[in-house]
Formats: C-alpha cells, sequence, structure tokens
C-alpha cells in the first residue's frame, strides 16, 4: 500500500486523511470527529462502563491508529472519567509529522480545548513500548499489522480498518477470531462497518451482534459483544 495521503475536511469541520491509492478516507467525509464520538466513546466506551461499573483499567485495543483521532477521544474519555485506560493500537504505516502537526481535531470542541497537546504527544510517544501519556492513560503503539500483532486480552476493541471493500484481507473471520479471542467476557467490539457478511462472521465466532444506528451520513454501525 502506498502512502500518498492528502488531509481533507469534513462536514463536521474536523480533518480527515484521502489515500490517494486506496482512493479511500481515513474517517466519514460526513464528520470525522462526529463518527468518532458517536462509534467508539458513545457505542464503545460509554456503553460498556454502563455493563461494566466497576472493572478497571480498561484494556483497549484499536486496529489502525491513524491520525490518532480516537486514542486522543479515548484520553480525553478517561481523563473526564477519571477511569485508567491500558490503550493498545497498531499501525503499519506512521504518519509523518508534517501531517499529524496540522490535524485540528484540538480546535473542534472548546469543552476539551485543555487536551490538544496530548494528541502531538500520542504521536510522538515511542513505538513498540508502553508509555505514560497522561494520569489515566497509557498506550503500547505498535508499528505493525493485525496479521502479524501478538494481542493481550482486551475488554473494548475499537476496530477501525479501511472499508473491507478496500481492504478484505483485514475482515476475514481468521482475523475477526482471532480479535474476539482475546476479547474478555463481557466486553465488546465496535465498528463503523455494518456489513451482513462481517455481521454473520461475527454470530458464528459466538458473540452477539446488534446492529445500532450510525454516524452522520451512515445508517447502520455494529457493536458485537461476547458472552
Ligand atoms: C480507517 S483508517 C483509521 C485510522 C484511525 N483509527 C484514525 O482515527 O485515524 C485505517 C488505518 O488502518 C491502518 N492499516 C492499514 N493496514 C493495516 C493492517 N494490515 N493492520 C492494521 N492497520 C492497518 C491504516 O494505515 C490506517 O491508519
Amino acid at each position: 500500500m502506498s502512502e500518498k495521503l492528502t488531509l481533507i475536511v469534513t462536514e463536521d469541520g474536523s480533518h480527515s486523511l484521502y489515500h490517494e491509492s486506496l482512493k479511500e478516507t481515513y474517517h466519514s467525509f460526513h464528520g470525522a470527529f462526529k463518527e468518532s464520538i458517536h462509534v467508539f466513546m458513545l457505542y464503545g466506551l460509554d456503553a460498556w462502563l454502563m455493563r461494566n461499573p466497576q472493572k478497571k483499567p480498561i484494556r483497549i485495543f484499536e486496529v489502525g491508529f491513524g491520525t490518532g483521532l480516537n486514542a486522543w477521544l479515548t484520553l480525553v474519555w478517561a481523563e473526564q472519567n477519571q477511569i485508567p485506560v491500558l490503550y493498545h493500537t497498531i499501525e503499519p504505516f506512521p504518519l509523518d509529522e508534517e501531517i499529524y502537526s496540522q490535524l485540528n481535531y484540538g480546535d473542534i470542541d472548546d469543552g476539551i480545548f485543555h487536551y490538544k497537546p496530548y494528541l502531538q504527544r500520542l504521536h510522538k510517544a515511542n513505538w513498540n513500548e508502553g508509555v505514560v501519556i497522561s494520569e489515566y492513560f497509557n498506550m503500547k503503539k505498535e508499528q505493525t499489522t493485525l496479521e502479524e500483532v501478538r494481542l493481550y486480552p482486551s475488554d473494548v476493541v475499537f476496530f477501525d480498518a479501511f472499508a473491507p471493500s478496500k481492504q478484505p484481507e483485514l475482515w476475514t473471520k481468521d482475523l475477526l477470531e482471532k480479535v474476539s479471542q482475546q476479547l474478555n467476557h463481557g466486553g465488546a467490539l465496535t465498528t463503523y462497518c455494518a456489513t451482513g457478511e462481517l455481521k454473520r462472521n461475527l454470530r458464528e465466532l459466538g458473540l452477539t451482534v446488534e446492529t445500532l444506528p450510525g454516524p452522520p451520513g451512515k445508517k447502520e454501525m455494529t457493536r458485537a459483544w461476547k458472552p
């Protein structure tokens, strides 16, 4: 996969990236910020917390660190809720500083402006080792692929790979099984994707699958719980 990337502005004013050779954006064109809040914070972390109010820390695994938007919003969530998070994320194609230093996520919502500097800290953090980023947020960012990574047990999985139509090799039943095997009982996998094949595969792997309303511009998304 080549890495020719262009910075774009999505409909809620937040940045995303356009991957020229895949002809695919890193987030929904209808709003990167809104999509991440909806799919991963509200239907991921908040939903998990409602079911597991006592369990700390939360262990999160993310497929595709990319712009760092999900990681950064999770850091904000962890600090605001005072819940310790251990965040494991993978990315085979880290962004250049020239790109990540332009990302405007810290300017979208005045209420969390205070956390703006942490986005750069996430990007600058050393790869392949555990790093304390803030009081409630520890991260291990690995430069590797989903195919290669050795997973830890997790409570919440942010499955944020490029769409199955663009990168089908990341949505195979084998890779979903690899991830779901490491999902703790009571844990959830959340993704913007809502294809029938994904839901069928997750069901066949023994997960309880929900189809939920999608973020702006998207009818549906998927969340799957490990019983
Ligand atoms: C849809 S983007 C989302 C990125 C990120 N979550 C964000 O908010 O910017 C998908 C990401 O998966 C990464 N990726 C590509 N191939 C991968 C692989 N084999 N394993 C893991 N991640 C991969 C891409 O480089 C890209 O950063």
